[in-house]
């Protein structure tokens, strides 16, 4: 009887999605299974393309950013069509059941397979870290130090320019990676689509900040709050103060994952095979309190993360 598993990534892809991958691997095989990994998201899927993953295939890559598989966004899927053609695939390949790393669309795409009696494990991966049913997901540390190494380099020029910037930071429609990175990287405010803010007061404030002696000024503004353009240049009027606005974009996608990241993939590929193993599937493999969770597909679609509003009032404390 076939003992093969399939492992896709979908969707953006985050740092640490090899960590992940390499996990599955591992365990999967020291288990006895056989790893199939999916190439380039649910598009391979629905073309059939694969490549079979064995302990060699998945050396030297904990460290790298991407995914080995690649990866893709894949509207069909949403299609019944393409739901018909993702099954056949899986079906044709003799699949068990199906790993899928990634975020909100991938949960999505979990949960439409599951419903078809397609075993599944869902991963929590993206930079977003916008997931009900985890704390973190994987990618997101990494993101974290990125752009708050992106915003310590720019603060320097900042500073020796007396200039306010606005830094733009990914996270679709959420602000969870922006308010980390305003506190880490000691912001004066943060823009998020969770917080309302009177554009008057954050002007007001900031021309505040320089009456005290502050030679420069940083707002983290998520990507989710609109034209980062208009609300600079907004911003250097009502201020009067020279502006200036940085996208730090896909950057924040890539490079070596942090330990941190590398360890929660690690922890995440382990315990997907073994649930899978003790036939525990239709889940999202989350981190919850430190611990390793499982919660039912369905409940993290139905849930929205909760903003941590506690962060945003400590980042305005610590920025005055
Ligand atoms: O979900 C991860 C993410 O990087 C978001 O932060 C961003 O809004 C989006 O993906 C960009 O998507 P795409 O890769 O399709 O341009």
């Amino acid at each position: 009887m076939s003992k093969k598993i399939g492992i896709i990534t979908s969707g953006g892809d985050a740092p640490g999605m090899n960590a992940a991958i390499r996990a599955v691997t591992r365990r999967g095989i020291s288990l006895g299974y056989q790893i199939i990994g999916i190439k380039r998201g649910f598009k391979g899927l629905i073309k059939g393309e694969f490549v079979n993953l064995t302990s060699r295939s998945v050396s030297g890559i904990i460290n790298t950013g991407g995914t080995i598989l690649h990866t893709g966004r894949c509207p069909e899927i949403k299609t019944k069509d393409g739901m018909k053609k993702t099954i056949d695939s899986i079906k044709k390949l003799e699949l068990k059941g199906l790993i899928i790393i990634g975020g909100d669309g991938s949960l999505a795409a979990g949960y439409a397979l599951s419903k078809y009696g397609i075993k599944i494990i869902n991963i929590a991966a993206s930079i977003d870290n916008d997931i009900y049913g985890t704390d973190e997901t994987i990618g997101y540390d990494t993101a974290l130090n990125t752009a708050v190494e992106a915003i310590d380099k720019i603060r320097n020029t900042a500073t020796s320019h007396n200039r306010i910037f606005v830094v733009e930071i990914m996270g679709r429609e959420h602000g969870f990676l922006t308010v980390d990175v305003g506190l880490a990287a000691g912001c004066e405010t943060i823009m998020v689509p969770e917080i309302k803010v009177n554009i008057n007061k954050v002007a007001k404030e900031l021309k505040e900040g320089k009456e005290k002696g502050k030679t420069s000024e940083i707002i983290a503004f998520a990507e989710g709050c609109g034209s980062l353009s208009d609300f600079g240049n907004k911003i250097e009027r009502l201020t009067g103060f020279e502006v200036r606005v940085s996208t730090l974009g896909y950057i924040q996608r890539g490079g070596s994952p942090t330990a941190r990241t590398r360890i929660l993939a690690s922890r995440f590929g382990y315990s997907a095979i073994n649930l899978f193993d003790e036939k525990k599937t239709n889940v999202l493999i989350g981190i919850t309190d430190g611990k390793i969770s499982a919660m039912p597909i369905q409940n993290a679609i139905k849930y929205e993360k909760k903003f941590n509003t506690k962060t945003f009032k400590i980042l305005r404390t610590l920025s005055i």
